[in-house]
């Protein structure tokens, strides 16, 4: 098994990093270093039920420009794990509508001596941005489609615990993939494991140019189902489309909905994976969904173990 329990009593010297922006700049070692952390905590904590005082005195600050349920709620949770305190904003109801700047806004939490700051925002970069803005950690929660570097920690933490070894695998992500920060951050993850990652779905959501990456690109589910190892299916993000990809919803799922009849097909041992939140019936019918094989609230389990992992890496180093 290549999971080996950190330290999460001092940061590793090997830890350099300031924020946690995406998974494209990481290394196979600092991404390792990330999941075995999370394990540790998972171990120290009974599944991350208990307290862990280890940032008692740091405060992280949630910043959501847009909608959450998993990401925001287990950021909020991991920091309280920690015995860190926490600072929750939103835009709406916020002084955004008054005519303050995002940076003016971001600069002014700060000033509240926030350790570390968990930003999500519709436009790519704006964590990149902030970062350079900022003298606290900046964590991305979800940058446009750009990436969810958590989430794809947190799929590829699953992954391990269900299989072990990552490197070998075939992992196929399906689905919205033009519009999806989780794939993105789940290419570079899993590829730098070394698992082989075919993006799957029609080709107005799936381009040629997803190959550049490294990367198979399949428009047939049924033809590849009996490679995969993984599934995980992604969300139809209509609220990022301009037009409509394809000709009705009933049409996608009956081209790429994994379903009873798929399952038969797909290997007896397959992880059903889906990053939430989950349109029963488009992407994923409901028996697969809360099926045996499905590990889709491991998934968000592990999103718990991950955020502490990431907090106290950032927080602690600065500590
Ligand atoms: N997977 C995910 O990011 O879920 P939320 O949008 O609910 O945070």
């Amino acid at each position: 098994m290549s999971t080996e329990l950190a330290d999460i009593e001092h940061v590793p010297e090997t830890w350099t990093r300031d924020h946690l922006l995406d998974l494209e700049s990481l290394t196979k070692e600092e991404i390792t270093l990330i999941l075995d952390t999370a394990v540790s905590f998972k171990h120290a904590t009974d599944g991350c039920r208990r307290k862990v005082a280890t940032l008692s005195g740091c405060t992280c600050a949630n910043l959501f420009f847009e909608n959450s349920t998993r990401t925001r709620a287990s950021f909020s949770l991991a920091a309280r794990r920690l015995g860190a305190d926490t600072l929750e904003f939103s835009a709406s109801g916020s002084s955004l509508s008054k005519g303050e700047t995002f940076i003016d806004t971001a600069r002014n939490i700060q000033a509240m001596n926030v350790d570390a700051m968990t930003v999500r925002h519709q436009t790519p970069g704006t964590p990149h941005l902030l970062a350079q803005q900022l003298e606290c950690s900046v964590i991305n929660a979800g940058d446009g489609p750009h990436e969810h570097p958590t989430q794809g920690l947190l799929d590829i933490l699953t992954i391990r615990e269900h299989r072990e070894e990552i490197a070998g695998l075939t992992v196929a992500l399906v689905g919205d993939i033009a519009h999806s920060r989780t794939a993105r951050s789940n290419i570079w993850g899993l590829m730098k494991l070394g698992a082989r990652v075919i993006v799957c779905g029609p080709s107005t959501l799936v381009s040629p140019q997803w190959q550049e990456l490294g990367v198979e690109v399949a428009h047939d589910l049924d033809a590849i189902l009996p490679r995969c190892d993984v599934l995980n299916l992604l969300r139809i993000q209509f609220e990022r489309q301009f037009t409509r990809p394809f000709p009705s919803v009933r049409e996608y799922a009956l081209l790429y909905a994994m379903n009873r009849d798929r399952m038969s097909r797909a290997k007896d041992d397959i992880l059903i994976m889906a990053p939430g939140p989950i349109n029963r019936g488009v992407e994923i019918t409901p028996d697969v969904a809360d099926g045996p094989q499905s590990v889709i609230l491991d998934q968000v389990t592990n999103g718990l173990a991950v955020r502490m992992a990431v907090l106290w890496l950032l927080c602690g180093k600065r500590k």
